[in-house]
């Protein structure tokens, strides 16, 4: 039986109103890259006004992370439940409450609950933009469209660094927390607007419902192939989107994927740098302040030039090719720091080098890694699962970054900043043979294709 020989046709058709509704969902991504640069240069007054403790400092930058892990597990549950939209709506609520808590903080009691809430709303975000996007999106485009997230996220970050950098003199902490608001509200009252995807609803048998989105969103395609494509899909699946369903068989090699994505994203040490750059180009040889923030800058103008790079290319050389070709030049420059700081008083390597080789690897993580992990775990999964797997590998993801964020400092302390970088390049290496073995092409494909592939490797007896 061919499920799929009119889809690609069907779904090559797009509206200006499908382009609009993920832009709006991408705004979650920017809450993400805000809150995750912002802190940085707040801290710095936070720690002033409250007469923070080292530990109260560590309690204010980590429970965001520890609220988004824990909101990203539940979250996806609660996508594939009250639906994406709906999650998305409480995100926003979520994370305007948070901002404003921040923001008002009479005690540090008083911001790290703010911190907390934050964090859920980020959590919540990441498992629900990208399913959101990905199940609207038409399959030749969904590459650049759920990578819209993945932009979102690094605008979000040089966004802070600015806004910090422009509170700076009036130590104006309050407003850089608070600033946060804004993406929440446009997150909210944009989706307010916009429809429920088509995929959810036809899995809580609305189809009448999915065929009026279809239409809204595909415009005057017959867009009756698609939704017969998504019923055979869900006729055929076996998951009825329980934890335990993550373990199915059917299921098992798309989460291992997930899953071993969400943990090299990570431990490959991209934010080391996203937090640390002036840290690093400071022991790197350039001492001022000023001049480590404005090559920071730089290197987080370089994230956001490459993920446009990367949207241009994912649907047209596919995933795989970026992947790989992305993560071996993570494995070249993280050589290349390493050895840098090797070199006895770095032999008179000037700073630039430094600043040049993080630039490249920040180049290389924003074609590769960097937008396919957040697109892989948007489409890999089958439909019935697809917010609770997805969330999960979010979970994990964030369960990774806080690990390598609490641990960089002292592992530069005990094998120095060389050995730190050769250590993540290692395990670039290892994510380079996991996704040269392991990770499927999925370009141009649509999403009831790929789940269809899962289910046939698994009827096929093993070679
Ligand atoms: C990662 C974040 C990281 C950001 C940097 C995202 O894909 O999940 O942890 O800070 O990229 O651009």
């Amino acid at each position: 039986m061919d499920l799929t020989s009119h889809s690609i046709a069907q779904e090559e058709k797009g509206t200006p109103f499908v382009f609009l509704a993920a832009i709006l969902a991408a705004v979650g991504g920017l809450l993400f890259g805000y809150d995750t640069g912002v802190i940085s240069g707040a801290l710095i007054f936070i720690r002033q006004k409250f007469a923070l403790s080292v530990f109260h400092e560590e309690l204010v930058v980590s429970v965001a992370l520890v609220g988004a892990a824990c909101a990203s597990l539940a979250g996806g549950r609660l996508a594939d439940y009250f639906g994406r939209r709906a999650t998305l709506l409480a995100t926003s609520i979520i994370f305007m409450t948070g901002a404003a808590l921040c923001a008002l903080a009479p005690s540090v009691g008083a911001l790290i609950a703010g911190r907390i809430v934050v964090g859920v709303g980020i959590g919540l975000a990441c498992s629900a933009v990208p399913v959101y996007i990905s199940e609207i999106s038409p399959a030749p485009a969904r590459g650049w469209m759920v990578s819209l997230i993945q932009l979102a996220i690094t605008l979000g970050i040089l966004g802070s660094y600015l806004v910090d950098y422009g509170f700076s003199s009036a130590g104006g902490w309050r407003w850089m927390l608070g600033l946060a608001f804004i993406p929440g509200l446009l997150l909210g009252l944009g989706m307010i607007f916009m429809p429920e995807t088509p995929r959810w609803l036809m899995e809580r048998g609305r189809e009448e419902d999915a065929r009026k989105v279809l239409k809204k969103i595909r415009g005057d395609a017959n867009i009756e192939a698609e939704i017969e494509d998504i019923g055979q899909t869900l006729l055929l699946a076996k998951e009825r989107g329980r934890w335990a369903d993550l373990l199915a068989p059917s299921v098992r090699p798309a989460l291992v994927i997930g899953l071993g994505i969400a943990f090299f994203q990570q431990v490959t040490g991209i934010n080391t740098v996203i937090y640390y750059a002036p840290t690093i180009i400071q022991s790197a040889g350039i001492p001022s302040a000023s001049g480590a923030i404005l090559a920071t800058a730089g290197i987080g103008l370089v994230n956001v030039l490459m993920t446009v790079v990367a949207m241009w290319l994912m649907d047209r050389v596919g995933r795989r090719p970026l992947l790989l070709i992305g993560t071996a030049g993570m494995i070249v420059s993280l050589g290349g720091l390493g050895l840098f700081f090797h070199l006895p008083s770095h032999a008179g390597a000037s700073a630039a080098l430094a600043v040049a080789l993080l630039m490249a690897y920040v180049a290389s993580f924003a074609v590769s890694l960097g937008p396919i992990f957040w697109l892989l775990i948007a489409e890999i999964y089958p439909l019935r699962i697809r917010g609770l797997a997805g969330g999960t590998a979010a979970g994990v993801n964030w369960a990774c970054n806080f690990l390598v964020s609490l641990t960089f400092l002292s592992l530069i302390q005990a094998i120095g900043p060389g050995n730190a970088f050769w250590l993540y390049g290692a395990l670039a290496v290892a994510s380079w043979i996991f996704s040269y073995y392991l990770v499927p092409e999925t370009k141009g494909r649509t999403l009831e294709q790929i789940e269809a592939a899962w289910r046939e490797r698994l009827a096929q007896p093993a070679a």
